[in-house]
């Protein structure tokens, strides 16, 4: 070999994607078009690169590797295929009845005397190990201003082919399966850096290269199992769908994104929150069924637990309704809405369409009555049975005004009226609870006197003269504390929502959501384990968090600020992004269009079908294991060249053995999932927060030159 050809068959790219070249053949193209291409394959060459699986990947190259400085410019590429399976060759037919009649003449002493010919003439046994294999074009490798480019089809092929086929192992496996295109690596930069990172995120490991379950040869003892990596920015801003049956690894896959997304983001000194929808608990607990294994317990300090139960360790998911009124009743519509109660009548009615949100401070009026509803909410909470916070007080409307009116018209009445008026505005949930009965008592007396003698029914009297100080909403609360009608009819009242009580925490003292969302700006791991407390809590709160995340994320962008970079992982999303799902719902809604907003969306479910399709069809990133039904596998069939995988899929149940399709990648790779293992997590953590031994050094020089 010159020395031209030396130097560059052993940098050029190209020739790199043979790997050891001599060894790796495994046969000659001998027909193609633009879509696919059969190979010429034989026994023995099968058995020197330890077989060639179902959907493996081959190279095609009409080179020769070793005079590189010399080839024509027209071949200049190698073409990527993937194994479908097999192909005919004219001999078929006399090969088939060779092999038939072989068997057919054998005596009953040669069934077990079996050797390398196994019978056949040396010749014979040559002819016979020649078979075809059809393979799809998966595209084209070349260079483009001296980098490798893949192509995604085949632009030429000629008739008379002179392809050499090769079997990638080890590094040029490696190469193929992670390769990026420049100009795709270039995109994912430019976005990178809009998410704050400094450079390209360093790709993560997350699994190796398998083709088929019976992994015997090609991953066996003496082949590399070849790293398959992800790009952490393929993540943020994305869908990325988790798709398979129960069991074979989809928790496991997510737990394993998480981590990396995490590790990528603090190499880079970034900040970008993870928030989990942990239905099963899986991911905040470890002992976790037999996985022993959770973000928490990796994560510590940066991970966030809520719970909608008291337990030691996490936060309190639930909403201190005395605290939070607006939150409070906002929750209690929706759970009524949800599971209407037995309870109704107008002022349920009223009270479950009316609201608590507060309203400008400066328009004192509605503020004013804001604040008498409030405090009336907060009586019925403590008549529905739900706990206060240790202390609670209420504040009270006492106004000279008012107070004049209640005691000029109990001092009125024949049989007087007793009236205590309370001597403080902030007061006790018993003494508010009885001022406000005291209030509705006499507005009602003096409406029923008014009535009696046909004047203007407006009841207490406001400080804007002839204005009702009850006004209607302010009554039907009254109603419901009173359990009974301005008819003086009895009701089930606050029983409506004795129900709901569960929802609410005397713990809190700020908004849950307020405080979930703080987390993840601080690019923080926030679970919320969903697994313990009511079961309704479930798509109620967890709702209502996204939903927020959601808006606020929206609310940043529209300011024309960049809002922060979050990832939302979902479980048993067919329940929440859902064929029937309105796309105008909360969910769907950050399926497609969060995004926009820097929410990546990440949902594990085991029924693609039942996906709504719009979603599935905006979807970046797949990581599919085993499906068991064919209505599923077509499904999915429709996407990418997820189709080719579909016998695999379908028989293939080992846990982990997914196929993955990333945005970064154009074709489909059949990998195994690493397992998720903290032991290695915690290290790769600890290594990089620790301060390094540059810095270190440069600290010392610095505090001894300060000395001096
Ligand atoms: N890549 C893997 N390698 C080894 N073991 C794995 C791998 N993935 C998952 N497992 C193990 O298989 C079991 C099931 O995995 P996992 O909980 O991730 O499945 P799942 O698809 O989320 O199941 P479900 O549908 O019940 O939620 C766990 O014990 C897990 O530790
Ligand atoms: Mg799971």
């Amino acid at each position: 070999m010159n020395v031209a050809n030396q130097i560059m068959s052993a940098t050029n790219p190209l020739v790199a994607l043979l790997g050891d070249y001599k060894s790796n053949h495994v046969g000659y193209i001998y027909s193609m078009n633009f879509l696919d291409a059969c190979v010429l394959t034989n026994d023995a060459w099968k058995e020197r690169v330890a077989g060639i699986p179902h959907n493996s990947f081959l190279v095609a190259a009409s080179f020769d590797p070793s005079r590189m400085a010399e080839i024509h410019e027209f071949d200049r590429e190698v073409i990527l295929l993937r194994v479908l399976g097999p192909s005919g060759l004219p001999t078929d037919a006399d090969i088939l009845r060779t092999m038939i009649e072989h068997n057919q003449r054998r005596t009953h002493d040669e069934v077990f005397t079996i050797d390398q010919l196994d019978g056949h003439d040396p010749m014979t046994h040559a002819e016979l190990q020649y078979a075809a294999l059809k393979c799809r074009i998966l595209g084209t490798f070349y260079i483009e201003n001296g980098e490798l480019r893949l192509g995604s089809d085949l632009e030429n092929y000629v008739s008379c082919s002179r392809l050499r086929v090769f079997k990638p192992r080890d590094k040029a496996l490696a190469a193929i399966v992670n390769h990026i295109n420049p100009e795709v690596r270039n995109k994912a930069l430019e976005e990178a850096k809009k998410s704050g990172f400094s450079g390209l995120p360093t790709p993560i490991q997350i699994g190796t290269v398998r083709y088929t379950s019976t992994a015997r040869l090609h991953r066996g003892e003496g082949e590399e199992l070849v790293p398959v990596m992800i790009q952490p920015s393929d993540f943020l801003a994305r869908r990325t769908a988790v798709l398979g049956m129960t069991r074979t690894g989809k928790s496991n896959t997510v737990k394993t994104t998480v981590a990396s997304v995490a590790i990528a983001a603090l190499k880079d000194s970034i900040k970008v929150g993870q928030i989990i929808f942990d239905l099963n608990g899986e991911y905040a607990n470890a002992n976790h069924q037999d996985d022993g294994s959770s973000i928490a317990e990796v994560f510590g300090e940066d991970c966030i637990r809520y719970r909608a139960i008291d337990t030691p360790g996490f936060e309190d998911l639930r909403t201190n309704f005395y605290v939070e009124t607006a939150q409070g009743l906002n929750l209690i519509q929706s759970l009524y809405h949800m599971d209407p109660s037995p309870f109704t009548g107008q002022d349920i009615d009223a009270f479950m369409g009316s609201s608590l949100d507060e309203p400008d401070i400066s328009d004192h009026g509605e503020h004013t009555r804001w604040e008498r509803r409030k405090a009336v909410f907060q009586c019925i909470l403590h008549k529905a049975g739900y706990t206060a916070p240790a202390n609670f007080l209420v504040k009270i409307p006492i106004a000279a005004a008012l107070t004049r009116q209640i005691r000029t018209f109990a001092n009125s009445q024949t049989s007087q009226i007793q009236v205590t008026i309370p001597t403080s505005t902030n007061v006790p949930l018993t003494e508010a609870c009885s001022w406000f009965e005291t209030i509705r008592n006499i507005n009602l007396r003096i409406k029923d006197a008014q009535r009696a003698s046909s004047r203007s029914v407006i009841g207490l009297e406001s400080s804007t003269q002839g204005n009702s100080w009850v006004d209607n909403m302010l009554e039907a609360y009254l109603n419901i504390l009173a359990r009974e009608n301005s008819k003086h009819q009895g009701f089930g009242g606050y029983r409506a929502i004795v129900n709901y009580s569960a929802y609410h925490s005397p713990r809190r003292t700020a908004d849950v959501v307020g405080e979930v969302i703080s987390h993840l700006v601080d690019g923080k791991i926030v679970i919320l384990d969903l697994s313990a407390g009511p079961v309704s809590v479930r798509s109620v709160l967890s709702k209502r968090i996204a939903g927020q995340i959601f808006a606020q994320s929206f609310d940043v962008m529209n300011s024309g600020k960049v809002p922060p970079n979050m990832v939302i992982y979902a479980e048993e999303a067919h329940n929440i992004i859902g064929k029937k799902d309105d796309l105008a719902d909360v969910w769907p809604r950050i399926a497609k269009e969060g995004a926009k907003a820097k929410i990546a969306f990440v949902y594990a479910t085991q029924e693609p079908s039942s996906i709504h399709p719009n979603i599935l069809a905006n979807t970046e990133n797949w990581f599919v294991t085993h499906l068991n039904n064919d209505d599923e596998l077509k499904a999915l069939g429709k996407f990418y060249d997820f189709n080719d995988f579909h016998d695999s899929l379908k028989c293939a149940q080992d846990v982990g053995f997914a196929r993955i399709k990333t945005l970064s990648s154009p074709f489909v790779i059949p990998t195994q999932i690493n397992r998720f293992t903290p032991s290695d997590l915690k290290n790769l953590l600890a290594e990089i927060k620790r301060p390094n031994d540059n810095a270190q050094k440069l600290l010392m020089l610095f505090t001894q030159r300060k000395k001096e």
